[in-house]
């Protein structure tokens, strides 16, 4: 039987295409059919290690392609310790080392687990979203956990309060401060006087308490929770510290 030449050149087109497609297809390019599902074993082979290997990395469950970023994240890199696993609480907490490099958010406050899914964002915004990890915040399906949708109610209420916080503070002007070696810290009012205040939503935000300086008109300082800064007059403009 004759085959035409034409049938024959699209047949090596076929079969070189294929041979390249099984070749470099890499994570990443993946990633156009729905996303892979890594248990937390496979993605430990994407640590960096392995020089031929993808470096891969997960935060909240969401797992990246971090490899153009090999000097932050491949071997003897500041942050290699993110490759290959989840370590969303390092992002905040900055420990690096045994148990710090977990993926539990247990006790963190609203802002910080806002900040995790802000990291989260700029792996989104600079590398490629190759898959999840299955897990904490992914199950076997793939689909989000209670634990993720908790994470991101908790960011979702810390932006709120956030935005809440910076509106109650924008209505009473914060106080000038300056600093140095010889004179220590003066803080100081343009218009109106120096009073530390309780800043409400502080605790709702980060568990601690936190208080700041701002400035009260005269007609506003018999408010209840105004400090007067120690040494300093009821009336004064400024106050050294
Ligand atoms: C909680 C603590 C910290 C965390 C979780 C953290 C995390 C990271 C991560 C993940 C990257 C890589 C970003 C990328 O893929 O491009 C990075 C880069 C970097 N970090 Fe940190 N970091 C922390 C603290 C610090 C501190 C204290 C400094 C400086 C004293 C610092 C300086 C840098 C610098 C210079 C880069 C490289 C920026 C670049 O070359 O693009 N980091 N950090």
């Amino acid at each position: 039987m004759r085959v035409s030449p034409f049938v024959g050149i699209a047949l090596i087109i076929a079969l070189i295409s294929l041979v390249y497609t099984l070749l470099y297809q890499s994570p990443a390019s993946q990633s156009q059919s729905p996303p892979k599902l890594y248990t937390v074993e496979d993605l430990a082979i994407y640590n960096g290690t392995d020089n031929r290997l993808p470096i891969l990395l997960a935060i909240l469950g969401s797992v990246f392609d971090v490899t153009k970023g090999k000097s932050h994240y491949g071997k003897g890199g500041g942050y290699n310790h993110f490759a290959g696993r989840d370590a969303s609480r390092a992002f905040v907490s900055g420990n690096f080392t045994g148990d710090g490099l977990t993926d539990s958010l247990v006790g963190l406050s609203s802002t910080e687990v806002k900040s995790i899914v802000e990291w989260r964002d700029f792996y989104f915004r600079t590398y490629i979203f190759v898959g999840k990890l299955v897990g904490r915040y992914y199950n076997s399906e793939g689909n989000p956990t209670k634990y993720l949708k908790g994470v991101e109610a908790k960011a979702a209420r810390g932006a709120q309060l956030m935005e809440k916080q910076k509106k109650e503070e924008a209505k009473v002007p914060g106080c000038n401060s300056k600093w140095s070696q010889d004179e220590g810290s003066e803080v100081w009012c343009d218009h109106g006087y120096p009073r530390l205040v309780q800043r409400p939503l502080e605790i709702a935000l980060t568990g601690k308490m936190s208080k700041r300086c701002a400035c009260y008109n005269e007609t506003d300082l018999d408010q209840p929770g105004l400090e007067v800064y120690e040494g300093c007059d009821f009336l004064a403009k400024a106050c050294r510290l």
